[in-house]
């Protein structure tokens, strides 16, 4: 591979959607930020220069960081934040990945503003395992948020109440014709008859898992999360945040009706408020002038989605994704356990402080959990600890493998919503091999949470509804082809499995990537140890790496 080097400069930008302007932290003053397109097998160096008042750090979602756990990101976990003034270079290597990922800061809620695709094409001359697409297109989807997303996000945290949600969703920036003040602000898909164009899906959205269609048009899946998956056919996708899914769009022939709406919005379990509205863009086919001129004033066709809460939609779906599983792409699913855990995620509550009024359920603060745990980052970064020998003051390593009270997930909550507080991790020796059931607890309603793990991929063996039954569902699990990927959705009022390999040394990061609930506490780390060999092992840190 070669190197690809990016400079990015964080600054701040005057942006305006929806009739308001926003002074908003920007990556080159752009707004989605730029791409970063790159080979697999090539090294990808950024160098991150901090102009505005917030800290900031960068996070390359979804990228494995094989050895290089300095660049993952998230702050307080793998560095410290890149302060004002300050510059850090993120420096990996693309290791067995092809497809979509996405770039976001990792740090409070700046990733509202921060985000922007990563293309990773396959190697020199390797073909892709499907048709060659005449054209690849980017689509992100984020929100808008009129006011300051770091305010929204504060006082939620001070009041311990949900957080005021977003005005808009958005696809490439733009909230679309379906919103007031806004029709300027739309994404037009350009596209030519009788082709086949690879759109490149990413969910980048703070807190909405989002339904897609497009009117008339067939979607053919062919990647998630950066890893080809066997192709499937639908009309319409579910993304959480965090989550990519690559597909072809295989354009009609001549068709009269030229202009075609694409359309998302939210797939909501949890209670609480939400945006329930929709961000639209417009599939425009490109006819030679001589047709154009009967067409151009068609009415659009809009295409149908699944109700706001269509579990068995969206688990269905989820279900379709199945790795390749081919002699080229062997799908290398850990066939034994060394290392067996049990979480239960779910929403819960803290005490409201004396002499203190809160907004969380009965007068309590929201609080989230993982197997009771509502983890607080600590004010320096996990990894350096983990890197020095001073973990101990820092963490401690007694993350339960199991909750330790354990209850009728589905059935009725208990009555003491109460979680406990702590920066707790899971040690695991190098290489083993992980097996996680996390279960969704209906303590505050069933919500479906899109857990996502830093530095690897897992492969999604069982998902199901109710209270996981390892006895009964455990004979159930796929090791042949599931799907592999860095982000899935715990079903609302059910359990998902996966599996991984802990072959990468370092500290990772894993939390519902719902950002209320990361805020909230649902969030954890993984610290693997050093293997014996000399590859095995995390390589010291760089020079420039921040300081708290
Ligand atoms: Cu995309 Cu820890 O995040």
């Amino acid at each position: 591979g070669i190197t690809r080097h990016y400079k990015f400069d964080i600054e701040l930008k005057n942006v305006t959607r929806l009739c308001h302007t926003r002074s908003i932290v920007t990556v080159n003053g752009q707004f989605p930020g730029p791409r970063i397109v790159a080979r697999e097998g090539d090294r990808v160096v950024v160098k991150v220069i901090n102009h505005v008042k917030d800290n900031i750090t960068i996070h390359w979602h979804g990228i494995r960081q094989l050895q290089s756990g300095w660049a993952d990101g998230p702050a307080y976990v793998t560095q410290c934040p890149i302060q004002t003034g300050q510059a850090y270079v993120y420096n990996f290597t693309i290791t067995g990945q092809r497809g979509t990922l996405f770039w976001h800061a990792h740090i409070s809620w700046l990733r509202a503003t921060v985000y922007g695709p990563i293309i990773i094409l396959p190697k020199h001359n390797v073909p892709y395992p499907f048709v060659k697409p005449h054209k690849e297109i980017p689509i992100i989807f984020g929100e808008w948020f009129n006011t300051d997303p770091e305010a929204i996000i504060k006082q939620a945290l001070q009041t311990g109440g949900g957080p005021n949600v977003s005005d808009a969703y958005t696809i490439n920036g733009l909230p679309g014709p379906l919103y007031n003040c806004s029709a300027k602000d739309t994404f037009r898909l350009k596209v030519k008859p009788g082709k086949t164009y690879l759109l490149r899906f990413i969910n980048a959205a703070l807190n909405d898992e989002l339904f897609f269609s497009i009117a008339n048009h067939t979607l053919t899946v062919v990647d998630a999360d950066a890893v080809y998956v066997k192709p499937f056919n639908t009309t319409t996708l579910l993304i959480t945040p965090g989550q990519t899914t690559n597909v072809l769009l295989h354009t009609k022939p001549y068709n009269p009706n030229a202009n075609f709406l694409m359309a998302a919005r939210p797939y909501v379990t949890g209670q609480g408020t939400f945006d329930n509205s929709t961000t639209a863009g417009i599939l425009e086919y490109e006819y030679p002038s001589d047709v154009t001129q009967n067409i151009k004033k068609l009415p659009l066709f809009k295409p149908k989605l699944p109700t706001l809460n269509d579990t068995s939609f969206a688990t269905n779906f989820t279900k379709r994704f199945r790795s390749l599983a081919s002699l080229q792409f062997p799908a290398n699913v850990p066939k034994t356990v060394t290392r067996r855990f049990f979480f239960t995620v779910g929403l819960g509550t803290n005490p409201c402080p004396k002499n203190h009024t809160c907004q969380g359920p009965n007068g309590s603060m929201f609080a989230a959990s993982v197997n009771n745990v509502s983890f607080a980052l600590p004010t320096t970064a996990l990894l350096q600890a983990h890197f020095l020998r001073q973990s101990y003051k820092v963490y401690t390593a007694d993350f339960p493998y199991e909750p330790t009270l354990p209850f009728n997930y589905t059935g009725n909550p208990p009555t003491n919503t109460n979680v406990s507080n702590g920066t707790k991790l899971v040690v695991l020796p190098f290489n083993a091999s992980v097996e996680l059931v996390m279960q969704d607890t209906s303590i505050l309603g069933a919500e479906s949470h899109p857990l996502h793990l830093h530095g690897f991929n897992f492969f999604v063996v069982g998902m199901g509804f109710g209270n996981y039954n390892p006895s009964k569902d455990a004979a159930k699990f796929n090791l042949l082809d599931p799907v592999e990927r860095n982000t899935i959705g715990v079903p609302a009022g059910g359990w998902v499995a996966i599996r991984f390999q802990a072959d990468n040394p370092g500290v990772w990061f894993m939390h519902c990537h719902l950002e209320i609930h990361t805020s909230w506490g649902l969030k954890m780390a993984w610290a693997v140890l050093d293997g014996d060999l000399p590859n095995q092992k995390l390589p010291p840190p760089p020079s420039d790496l921040p300081k708290c």
